[in-house]
């Protein structure tokens, strides 16, 4: 017999040395070493033959193959509904409003999908079975067919979904439950991954969806385990700040839609409304008359968002200046700093910068870079930019304003909201084959665009 042995891993990478490092080599984490028990290797056994191959053309895909949550948000998110058979990851924050969406899809399942035959699957392994119901009272969802089931084995939860055959099952959160095949504790890499994979296995054989809830540590991964994102099909994060009400749904992997597209929410008393028009939102409460506050155009997944950029660029008194920014790629901020500085001939060497994209929104798109150029000068030179004035462009090293994606996109979302102009890459302008309601200025260089907007 092979005698089971102490294993050490990485919470973050899932690194495994036989020793506890302090540092990991691999992801670098401090302090992220666990101890596993790893069992011995067994023999695998020849699995039963499997089907004969089939040509790709004969293989049928229907429209029926998706199921649609009734939040349309979610399913624009999933690409378009839950598909038979998957195995998606939702994580996010302790707080953000994991368990609250879950349970409303639910209940939008049901009501989308009037036929529907089984009673979805709720485990919660957190919460008690009261708590559960008060927070269905809240989210004022009365009689829906929903089965609650507060556990943590895997055996037991499989049992009890082989008994009852639910439409959907949802597993709250991966990171309390355990399989009895493994001695380690619930919410190690360990078990977290032998869940995952055995209920994608449950998954594709029954071809029931099953959705994982996972925390995120402070370090941003899903606790312990990067190694859940390749087990599961789909990976969606629930983002937002705290003290904001806006709660964003983000694809990050998704084997049947696209991904990066987003989903936005609002949590209120009754649980996350849906926001259709986020763009208003994000611009709800923009200060008309100040400088270093600029609307850009930003595009996540196939939809435009104009977002309100804010900038503040102040004497430094230390000396080294500070460089912060929230929803920005920092990186970025740096390098757009240098080339305001070397080619824009402005003196922000003794300056601390401030960046933030109000709303809690986090853009990494360099269609952004033109925005934050012309927000850094206005705040700088202390110049009012217009609030009926969109920008969108990407800057390179030698300050040239790049051509970006989907110009048109985001300027017929800009004239639905009422801007009255727009400054964008001229490379972008000459291509354009429809006339918007605007004043449109084509640039070619940041010099320009800073003539045009920030010197007024
Ligand atoms: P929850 O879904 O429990 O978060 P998670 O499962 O991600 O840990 O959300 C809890 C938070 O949401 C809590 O701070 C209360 C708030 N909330 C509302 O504001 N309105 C509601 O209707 C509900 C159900 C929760
Ligand atoms: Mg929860």
């Amino acid at each position: 017999m092979i005698k089971n042995k102490t294993i050490y891993q990485c919470q973050t990478c899932g690194h495994a040395s036989p020793k506890w490092l302090g540092k990991c080599p691999s992801c670098e984490a401090w302090n992220s070493f666990v101890e596993e028990r790893q069992e011995g290797v067994k023999n695998l056994a020849k699995s039963p033959p499997s089907d004969a191959p089939v040509p790709i053309a004969d293989i049928t895909v229907g429209e029926e193959d998706r199921i649609g949550t009734g939040i349309s948000e979610l399913d624009r998110v999933l690409g378009g509904g839950i598909v038979s058979g998957s195995l998606t990851l939702i994580g996010g924050d302790p707080g953000i409003g994991k368990s609250t969406i879950v349970l409303q899809m639910l209940q939008g399942i049901y009501i989308a999908n009037a036929g529907i035959s089984s009673p979805a699957l709720y485990v919660s392994g957190e919460e008690s079975l009261k708590q559960i119901k008060l927070r269905s009272n809240r989210l004022g969802l009365g009689d829906v067919p929903v089965n609650v089931l507060s556990e943590t084995c895997l055996e037991n939860i499989l049992d009890c979904v082989r008994r009852s055959k639910p439409s959907v099952i949802v597993i709250d959160s991966v990171q309390t439950i355990y399989t009895m095949e493994l001695p380690s504790a619930p919410g190690s890499v360990g078990q977290v991954r032998e869940c995952a994979a055995k209920l994608m296995h449950f998954a594709k054989k029954s071809s029931v969806p099953v959705f994982l809830v996972g925390h995120v540590t402070k370090e941003g991964a899903i606790a312990g385990p990067r190694v859940l994102e390749h087990i599961v099909d789909t990976v969606l994060y629930f983002e937002g700040e705290r003290g904001h009400a806006y709660r964003i749904l983000r694809a990050v992997k998704n084997r049947f839609g696209s991904t990066n597209e987003i989903g936005v929410f609002e949590m209120q008393e009754g649980g996350l409304k849906e926001i259709t028009n986020p763009s208003e939102l994000f611009l709800a409460e923009r200060p008309e008359s100040a400088s270093g506050t600029i609307v850009v155009s930003t595009i996540e997944g196939t939809r435009p968002l104009m977002v309100e950029l804010q900038a503040l660029v102040t004497q430094s008194n230390f000396g080294t200046p500070r460089r912060t920014g929230i929803g920005v790629d920092l990186n970025r901020v740096n390098l757009l700093v240098a080339v305001l500085e070397k080619i824009g001939g402005l003196h922000l060497g003794n300056m601390d910068i401030f960046l933030n994209v109000v709303g809690g929104l986090k853009v990494s798109e360099p269609a952004f870079d033109l925005g934050i150029v012309i927000s850094m000068a206005s705040s700088f030179r202390d110049v009012l930019i217009g609030p009926d004035v969109l920008v969108f462009g990407e800057v390179g090293l030698s300050g040239e304003v790049r051509a970006v994606s989907q110009a048109e996109i985001r300027l017929k979302e800009g004239e639905k909201i009422g801007f009255k102009r727009a400054v964008l890459p001229l490379a972008n302008l000459r291509r354009l084959n429809f006339k918007p309601a605007m004043e449109l200025t084509g640039v070619r260089h940041i010099d320009e665009a800073l003539g045009v907007i920030v010197s007024r």
